[in-house]
């Protein structure tokens, strides 16, 4: 019987057709990774994005993000993130590490004018997002395309787990050209 976790070639792009799902499929995990970054004070932060496209051939991910919030301030200072996507019912995990690269500006005017309203609110949030306020509505949602903040992050290592009747491991890096190796699970 065919199994695409005991192959390497095969279980990467087994991911990689899980990972693209998550930017057209809003029930599918991936469309909702974690994102993680150091904080400005060494603890690591963690937050749930929407991913908003997945490259394979470039090994590249995208998100957005307001431009006043938190985690800019925190990618200014170190760019490497981690992200980490588990699909339960595929019993795959999906750990990435990447450096990130922030873009604002009129070169972003054509993805701005695909973004819908209801969704542009979360650029823009008055107070900063993260400020002290007194009630739990004491807070704007102007939408805000100078706040609009799109993440490119480049893929440098992608580490899959499933979780099959024998546990299989495997790392992908960009610099073997993604020809991955086996790890103990
Ligand atoms: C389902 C869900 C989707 C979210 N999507 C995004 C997103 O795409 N971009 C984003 O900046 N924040 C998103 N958030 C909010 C973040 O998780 C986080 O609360 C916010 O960005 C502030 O994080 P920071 O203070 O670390 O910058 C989402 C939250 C949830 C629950």
């Amino acid at each position: 019987m065919k199994n695409e976790f005991d192959d390497l070639i095969e279980m990467h792009e087994y991911a990689w057709r899980l990972i693209i799902r998550g930017t057209v499929d809003k029930k599918s995990p991936a469309r909702h990774p974690t994102l993680g970054t150091s904080g400005l004070f060494g603890m690591p932060e963690l937050r749930t994005v929407v991913l908003r496209q997945a490259d394979k051939m470039a090994a590249n991910l995208e998100v957005h993000t307001d431009f006043k919030s938190r985690k800019i301030e925190e990618l200014k200072v170190n760019p490497k993130v981690g992200l980490h996507i588990w699909f339960p019912k595929n019993k795959l995990q999906v750990r990435f590490k990447a450096v990130s690269e922030m873009k604002t500006g009129k070169t972003l005017r054509k993805k701005w004018d695909k973004v819908p309203h209801n969704s542009r609110i979360s650029y823009g949030t008055l107070p900063d997002p993260g400020t002290s306020i007194p009630t739990p509505f004491s807070y704007k949602k102007p939408a805000n395309f100078e706040r609009f903040c799109v993440i490119k992050v480049k893929i440098e290592e992608m580490d899959l787990t499933h979780l099959g009747t024998r546990h299989t491991r495997a790392l992908f890096t960009r610099e073997s050209k993604w020809s991955g190796t086996w790890l103990a699970p």
